[in-house]
Order: structure tokens, then sequence, then C-alpha cells
């Protein structure tokens, strides 16, 4: 649940804050998360009516988009224009290009001091990391318990240490790797070409993950939010 105090640490200090989550589900974080706006989209959001209730009495507006984040980027730039997006947590479909657009499609939005946390960067196995097309192909192609899937999200890291000498990237070892995204100078950048991210396996993460990822500890987070190196905007 460390994502959750991640993004709370994020929005502290904001003014009228507003926060959006892609991939929802039950709403274990999204109905914790105060903030002044929250913004909520999932093809297919599983939250009951108290995880609601809670979600609602946490902000001043919630707002639910019941599509996907691509139809939701695709449909509402005038809403998120009006807004802009202090911080994001994006934990929606586990594919790394799926993953990549919810960053870009959120960079366009985000404020210069804005912040996007992604969920299930550092996957502990090959199994959790199996790069399947969708939940449900995940779940087709593994046995009933294994229910942990993170996919290969972790490709998004390595591609945009390795592409955004814009942005700073780390990812924090702890809650399946919480990866953190803001405007600045990266502290150390990869260069890897897209073709060389496409072909990597969970065997070359497992033998390189401190690097690849730009590991740290959980005490990081503090620092990764205070730099004040932002690029102008
Ligand atoms: C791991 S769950 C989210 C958990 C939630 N963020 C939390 O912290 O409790 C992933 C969710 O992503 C949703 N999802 C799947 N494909 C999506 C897509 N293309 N766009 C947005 N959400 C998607 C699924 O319906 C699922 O509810």
């Amino acid at each position: 649940m460390k994502r959750i105090k991640a993004v709370q640490r994020a929005l502290e200090g904001r003014s009228k804050p507003v926060y959006l989550e892609i991939g929802v589900k039950k709403g274990a974080a999204f109905r914790q998360i105060t903030a002044d706006e929250k913004i909520a989209v999932d093809p297919a959001f599983r939250l009951s009516e108290r995880s609601r209730r809670l979600a609602d009495a946490n902000a001043r507006a919630t707002h639910y988009f019941e599509t996907t984040s691509d139809e939701f980027f695709d449909t509402q730039s005038a809403f998120l224009e009006d807004r802009g997006v202090d911080v994001a947590l994006i934990d929606g479909l586990h594919t790394y290009g799926q993953v990549m657009r919810d960053v870009e499609n959120t960079l366009r939005y985000l404020r210069d001091d804005g912040v996007i946390i992604l969920h299930d960067c550092n996957p502990a196995t090959a199994s959790i990391a199996y790069p399947a097309e969708s939940f449900a192909d995940f779940y087709q192609q593994h046995r009933w318990w294994n229910i942990l899937w993170s996919g290969d999200v972790w490709k998004a890291i390595v591609q945009l240490r390795s592409t955004r000498g814009d942005l700073k990237v780390a990812v924090l070892k702890c809650d399946f790797g919480v990866g953190l995204v803001r405007k600045g100078t990266p502290e150390s950048t990869l260069s890897y070409t897209p073709e060389q991210i496409a072909a990597l396996t969970y065997k070359d993460l497992a033998a390189d993950r401190q690097r690849m990822l730009n590991l740290k500890p959980w005490r990081y987070l503090d620092q990764f939010l205070t730099s004040e190196d932002r690029i102008a905007p």
C-alpha cells in the first residue's frame, strides 16, 4: 500500500490539488486519497457504494469515467485542460505500450511541479512480469493461484530513462515497485533503443534491476519530491 502513501505525500502542501487515477478497480487507493478534485478512470469499475461514498467524502469533487484511458484522453482534453493534473497514479492495463501512452498523455496536462506515480514497476518473478496482453490473457495462461500480475510495466521505466532527458525517473523498492516521474534533469540515464527495449526479457531485468530501474529505498521519496531542479516552464 506504499503507492497510496506516495500519492498522498506528493499531494501534500498543494493548493486545491487535482488527482487522476488510471485503473481504479475497487478503489483501495482512490477512496483513501484526499484531494480537492479526484478523477477516476477505469473501463470496469468495481466500486462498492461504501467505497464511492468514502472516495467522495475525501474531495470537493469526484469525477468517474467508465472507459479506457485511451478513450478518456481522446475525449476529455477540454476537461483536463481546465483543471491540469497535480498528481497521477497510473495503474491501469499493465502493458509497456499502454503505460507509455498513459504517461505521455498525462504529461500533456501535468503541472510543472506535478508528479506521476506508476504502480508495478519492479516485478519480483518472471510470472508476475509475464508480458500478457490483458488481465484476462494473464489469468488464462496461469494457474489460479498466480494472481499477481505486473506485466512489463518495468519497460516503460527503461524507455523513459532512455529517451526523456527532461524527466526525473526512479522506482521505490516497495509495493511491487512504485515508479516516480516528474519534470526535471535526470540524475542518471540509460541508452537503450526502442528495439532493444522491446527485446528485453525478465532475465535482463533480474540481472540488472538496480541500474535499469534506478531503484531507491522508500526514504528517497522526500528527496525526489523536494529537489528543486525542475525545467522552467
Ligand atoms: C490493478 S487494478 C487498479 C488498482 C487500484 N489502482 C488500486 O490501487 O487499488 C487495475 C485496473 O485497471 C483497469 N484497466 C484495465 N485496462 C484499462 C485501461 N485500458 N484503461 C484504464 N484502466 C484499465 C482494470 O479494469 C482494473 O480495475
